[in-house]
């Protein structure tokens, strides 16, 4: 008993100190890169789906980090008020002239007047690099003959002059659209990230160095507006790229896909025309400041870079919580600037993190869908689990060696381990076996690896390769083609045409991600007209296997890019049956187009799937019930109303008779309160509280009666008895579901509008694009242009378009959210306009389009 005491004490004492030594370790160890400092996982969808982050400083002068991850459960994230918060507004002197430099000049930012930010003279400087690759391990881009594509065009015949004369129409149309959004920026944004287009302002959430006008440029080449192209790239010779007063951090993704690919696209659709080298010296500046990213032990990329130089001091990892999209989609543009500059050091720099990915799909165990990527991956290359528990190993020697020598004396007093450590009561108390913290882990040496001179206390780590993030390994996994996915899966067989086709692992990796979605993502959506469609749904494994994968039904505007990717990769590595998949899915969106009121697509819904992709009757049953999953209680409770309804008509009957009696009762009452007052002032005292209980209890009615003493103002009321109400007849199963059908526009299959709004996206028209070019059918123009004229309808302003609350809406134009992001110009418009240009216009044979749809040439 003495012993066990002692025991005790000891046992609080160490585990008091291992949890110090956790917390110690944890900021120590892992908190260098201030990128881990950041709240919540940092992942994003491809295209900011949930929020900006908040271009107004406010008073504060601060930016928030307020970047949410995206959301696991069935509603996506609601976009946060960034969208509706106004912007600075310009000052009344832009007429239309733009002025420039403004991009992180102060004194320009200064004339814009209110809540002019302070920090634009702080500059990146060239941060000192702690892990450099010797020049001759660097990953070189390939070299030799590329190889031979199969061509991804349909051999377009001659079309017929009528034919022509209705396509230019169009193409003219598109064109005028695309004139007043760009005249809309240059007249109230220019300069700035975007406009807003109702209020006639300007917003800066990609660090205000101008992303329209940056990532309109190849769509102003290709649309031959050519005077405005010009002018805009004067302008962007004036961004500085060194400095921003809207953000701490650049959005590593964002930037790559929209900066520096409109740079390089728009210097490659010149046919690199010397004239326009400024372009590309854009590009290097701008990919010059990227480069720091990849400083990190493992190579693998900070995806929110805090560029001032005060924060980069220490040496910095990767997140443990990164988006695949925004880890994946590095690679072409990269990859094209390499090859434009003949520097491999930017070939290498995302060489590596596909070398990740390629051991992420292949390493057993580590997805639970091979061929898939968990949607969140820790990327910091510390394995904080096996940390953990050498920590605790060591600690539980040096516990150890302090009971030992405790045994020779000592005081004891405390909790009783048992019970505080939930180790078995019957262990044997003062015998080692028995001790419960000594006894689960074997004490383990620390490697020290990733030593490299000069680094700071405690930078030793146990390494990992790029795994799910820990939400993967405690069980919960999730898969999708969807935000924050998607593009990484576009760039494999994209990358692979760009590198000619010499590097292989993009051509496997594409396969085995197809073959994937094929077998567990893919469904086919039950509705009204049977539509042979396909959309990809998000899966979750919770047992990280595909043995319990449960899954949501998931439409999203984000994931219509699939068709095109299944498109382009069936071509070119002869899969004819993912070109027929592409089809379909990107007629999934056509379809979710057609059925909304508007007739645009919402950014994310739910759908009721088939049972057999094959055979799929539509069911309306069926539908309804996915509609009303409580179809059953309120069918009871139908059922249960007329029984109740018996009930009342008694009680009200009772209630009635009741009424008559306390009438009767209250006249004669009246008749004798006369009498009664007087004798009762004889007496000299009230008789009045035994003669109420007396009559209560006389009165107390049957159950269903109730009393009522105070009114709805706690005021005192005359007593009387109520009848319950009336019972209301419930509504039925097939009245709630036809009132919520018809109340919320529901179109015949959908189960759930999660999120209505459409925010310009581009993804439906792109798949739509693809499969004109790829098979030629001419019905993939009239789809695109029913598109188009929806979209116009819908999202048009005085001085461009504008994202849209609602396209489920029937009775009047949908409320307008005053923003037009920059995809809008470089890609939306530019695929409506490909879908009708001349096919030799960026044919797919000569050109490859990144993620924000930049044209990179190909090698020949
Ligand atoms: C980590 O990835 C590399 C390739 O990037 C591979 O060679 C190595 O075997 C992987 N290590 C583990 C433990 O899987
Ligand atoms: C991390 O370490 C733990 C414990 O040693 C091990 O089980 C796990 O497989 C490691 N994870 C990775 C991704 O290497």
């Amino acid at each position: 008993m003495f012993r066990f005491r002692r025991y005790r004490a000891l046992v609080v004492c160490a585990f008091v100190i291992t949890v110090l030594l956790y917390h110690v370790s944890k900021n120590s160890q892992w908190d260098h890169s201030r990128e881990m400092w950041h709240p919540g996982p940092k992942s994003r969808p491809q295209r900011p789906l949930d929020n900006q982050p908040n271009p107004d400083l406010g008073a504060a002068g601060k930016v928030p980090h307020g970047v949410k991850a995206p959301t696991k459960t069935q509603a996506p994230p609601k976009t946060t008020q960034a969208a509706t918060v106004p912007d600075r507004k310009l000052p009344s002197h832009h007429d239309g002239s733009p002025k420039r430099p403004v991009v992180g000049d102060s004194a320009a930012e200064q004339q814009d007047g209110d809540a002019a930010p302070t920090s634009t003279a702080i500059h990146w400087k060239k941060p000192k690099e702690w892990f450099p690759i010797p020049e001759q391990e660097l990953i070189m881009l390939p070299t030799g003959t590329p190889k031979r594509v199969p061509t991804i065009q349909f051999a377009f015949p001659k079309e017929s002059p009528a034919d022509k004369e209705k396509r230019e129409e169009r193409l003219a149309k598109i064109k005028a659209e695309a004139k007043r959004a760009w005249y809309g920026y240059r007249k109230y944004a220019w300069t700035h990230d975007e406009l807003t287009p109702v209020t006639k302002g300007a917003r800066n959430p990609f660090c205000g160095w101008a992303a329209t006008m940056v990532d309109s440029l190849d769509t102003l080449w290709i649309m031959g507006l050519k005077d405005e192209f010009e002018e805009a790239v004067e302008a962007v010779k004036d961004i500085d790229f060194t400095t921003t007063p809207w953000r701490d951090d650049i959005p590593v993704f964002e930037t790559i896909i929209r900066y520096l690919g409109g740079l390089i696209g728009a210097y490659d659709v010149t046919g690199r025309d010397p004239k326009y080298r400024s372009l590309l010296d854009k590009a290097v500046e701008l990919a010059e400041i990227l480069m720091s990213v990849f400083d990190t032990p493992n190579r693998l990329p900070i995806l929110y870079y805090s560029w001032k130089p005060e924060f980069n001091v220490n040496p910095k990892r990767a997140s443990t919580s990164a988006g695949v999209a925004e880890l994946g989609s590095m690679s072409m543009e990269f990859t094209r600037l390499a090859q434009l500059t003949g520097k491999h050091k930017y070939y290498d720099a995302i060489a590596r993190i596909t070398d990740a990915f390629e051991d992420l799909q292949n390493r057993k165990g580590a997805t639970a869908i091979p061929g898939i990527f968990p949607e969140n991956l820790d990327a910091s290359g510390c394995n904080r689990t096996a940390a953990r528990l050498q920590k605790q190993a060591a600690q539980n020697q040096a516990d150890d060696t302090l009971w030992q020598r405790s045994l020779a004396g000592g005081s004891g007093s405390g909790q009783d381990p048992a019970v505080a450590y939930d180790v078995q009561p019957n262990a044997e108390p003062g015998s080692g076996d028995s001790h419960p913290l000594r006894k689960r882990l074997p004490p383990q040496r620390y490697p020290a690896s990733f030593r490299s001179s000069g680094l700071p206390e405690g930078w030793d780590c146990v390494p990992q390769n790029l795994t799910g993030s820990s939400s993967y390994a405690s069980g919960a996994g999730s898969y999708s083609m969807g935000g924050s996915q998607d593009s990484a899966y576009e760039y494999f067989p994209k990358q692979y045409l760009l590198l000619g086709g010499l590097v292989p692992k993009y051509r496997t990796m594409h396969e085995k991600t197809v073959d994937a979605v094929k077998e567990y993502l893919l469904f086919r959506p039950m509705a009204e007209g049977d539509p042979d469609v396909l959309f990809s749904a998000k899966a979750y494994s919770s047992d990280g296997t595909t043995k319990q994968l449960s899954y949501q039904w998931e439409v999203t505007h984000l994931t219509c890019f699939l068709g095109g990717m299944f498109g382009l990769g069936g071509k070119i590595f002869d899969r004819p049956d993912d070109v027929e998949i592409g089809k379909k899915l990107a007629d999934g969106c056509v379809w979710a187009y057609d059925v909304m009121p508007t007739g645009i697509m919402p950014e994310y819904a739910t759908v009721l799937p088939c049972r057999d992709m094959v055979n799929c009757k539509y069911d309306e049953k069926e539908w309804y019930r996915a509609l009303d999953p409580n179809y059953d209680m309120r069918d009871r409770q139908a059922a249960e109303y007329y029984e109740k309804l018996d009930q009342w008509k008694k009680q009200e009957e009772k209630w009635n008779k009741e009424q008559a009696l306390q009438k009767q009762a209250a006249e004669q009452g009246r008749r004798s309160e006369a009498d009664k007052e007087a004798a009762a002032r004889a007496a000299g005292r009230s008789e009045q509280p035994a003669a109420d209980a007396a009559e209560d209890a006389q009165q107390r009615p049957e159950s269903g009666f109730q009393k009522r003493d105070v009114d709805a103002n706690g005021a005192p009321v005359e007593k009387q008895w109520v009848l319950p109400p009336k019972p209301v007849k419930p509504e039925s199963h097939l009245e709630y579901v036809t009132a919520k059908i018809k109340r919320e526009h529901i179109p015949s299959g959908f189960v759930s509008l999660n999120d209505k709004r459409y925010i310009l996206r581009p993804e439906a028209i792109e798949s739509v694009w693809y499969m004109y070019r790829i098979t030629g059918d001419k019905s993939w123009q009239e789809k695109g242009w029913r598109m188009f004229e929806a979209v116009i309808r819908a999202t048009s302003t005085e001085v461009g378009h504008s994202a849209i609350h609602d396209v489920a809406v029937t009775d009047s134009k949908p409320k307008l959210d005053d923003s037009m992001e920059s995809f809008w110009l470089a890609e939306t418009l530019k695929y409506f306009y490909l879908l009708f240009e001349t096919p030799d216009v960026i044919s797919l044979d000569e050109w490859v389009l990144n993620t924000e749809a930049h044209p990179f040439r190909r090698p020949t």
